[in-house]
């Protein structure tokens, strides 16, 4: 068998996979297996944000797998606590917790709002409110959290305990304080419900809600979080900081990691005994995790992606068949006049470029490392690909 009859055979059918076959990487180009190379514009939604195996991110995975590969997190490692230290001071926050993908980001920020809650009002305050139009993983936990009917169907019974708020409106998610909320869940830009920011007003005011009644704010920031938005956090240019964010995604360079990060006020929540994870803090992925910290840190590389952004950003709206843009930075849903997002990301692929799709929207979620000369290539394609 083929790679594709294989995999098809013998992997659940859970995507719709597109009939193209990644054999290699460097840097934005990828390599199929016949030969045939593409621009890059998704990272893998979001994980490469190197671009593929980049240099200095290869080595230090590779220099970690030849030391130790894993340990169990009853022993330390120096990968571990590097990795911690260095994020909680990048990002402000106090302690993580550290997982292997978004969706157990999500359900530990669960875990903390709740027990936080508890610890300090007994049991009946455990709601959370998240938003419509969500998208917060895929565990049954999270999909409970996800404000979409259509995530909602199947794997009765679902957990309770989650309303949900109509995005920007304030009025709406006041009415569903009933004084059982412990948490309100949120990702400033909603990346799988089409690339859509909240406005910066609402997010302050569900912050200072959260501050006068001592609920948390969680922002899930697996999509938005390292860099995407031109900042280390997207919470930042709105002007708020959670009580507990959650990175996945581009923190591990395209390894799985899940982290949780908690501030001062939730930092003792999670005693011995009432959280876990096997895999979580790998040194391997640790150590990765260590080299995207230094890119994404390293001076001027947050501005290099607002001018990257704002060239690609400049560009595309000059191409007639784009009506308009959404989301921040490098993070961009393009609303398209008469075609449709799907078929022109099949169209794309045929001619060299991977883009992704976000509910009707195009969605491009360039590697951050990616260059002019990549992303004019890129643009070349998607120019001929909307008939510019
Ligand atoms: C905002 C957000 N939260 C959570 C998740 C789930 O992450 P994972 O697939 O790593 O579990 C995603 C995935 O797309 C996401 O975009």
């Amino acid at each position: 068998m083929n790679t594709i009859q294989a995999t098809d055979q013998y992997t659940m059918r859970a995507f719709g996979r597109i009939p193209l076959v990644e054999a290699q990487g460097k840097s934005c180009t990828c390599t199929d297996e016949n030969g045939k190379t593409y621009i890059d514009m998704g990272s893998g939604i979001g994980c490469n944000v190197l671009g593929w195996c980049n240099d200095a991110w290869v080595d230090a995975v590779c220099g970690q797998v030849k030391k130790l590969q894993h340990a169990c997190n009853y022993y330390y490692t120096q990968p571990q606590a590097e990795f911690a230290e260095r994020l909680c001071k990048i990002t402000g926050f106090s302690r993580m917790f550290l997982g292997n993908s978004g969706a157990e980001a999500n359900e530990c920020a669960i875990k903390v709002a709740r027990k936080y809650s508890s610890d300090k009002y007994g049991k009946n305050r455990g709601t959370i409110i998240t938003l419509k139009n969500s998208f917060h993983g895929r565990t049954i936990e999270t999909l409970a959290a996800t404000g979409q009917d259509v995530f909602h169907r199947y794997f009765y019974p679902f957990p309770t305990g989650f309303v949900f708020a109509e995005a920007n409106n304030l009025d709406d998610l006041k009415s569903k304080l009933d004084g059982t909320v412990c948490a309100i869940m949120i990702e400033v830009i909603q990346g799988e419900g089409g690339v859509c920011a909240l406005d910066k007003d609402y997010v302050q005011a569900i912050a200072n809600i959260c501050e006068e009644q001592d609920i948390l704010l969680l922002i899930d920031e697996v999509q938005t979080g390292v860099g995407r938005t031109g900042t280390f956090l997207a919470q930042e240019q709105f002007g708020v900081k959670a009580n507990v964010t959650t990175l996945a995604k581009a923190i591990g360079g395209g390894l799985p990691i899940g982290v949780t990060l908690v501030d001062e006020k939730c930092a003792d929540v999670i005693t011995p005994g009432t959280h876990g994870s096997t895999f979580g803090g790998n040194p391997v992925v640790c150590a990765g995790a260590c080299a995207v910290l230094n890119q994404i840190t390293a001076p001027g590389f947050l501005d290099s992606v607002k001018e990257k952004a704002a060239y690609l950003r400049g560009e595309l709206q000059k191409i007639p068949e784009v009506d308009s843009l959404s989301g921040i930075g490098m993070m961009i849903g393009i609303t398209l006049k008469t075609k449709d997002a799907h078929d022109v990301m099949l169209a794309a692929n045929d001619a060299g470029l991977l883009i992704l799709t976000a509910k009707e929207k195009v969605r491009l979620l360039p590697p951050l490392t990616i260059t002019k000369e990549e992303t004019d290539a890129g643009l070349a394609i998607l120019r001929s690909v909307l008939g510019a």
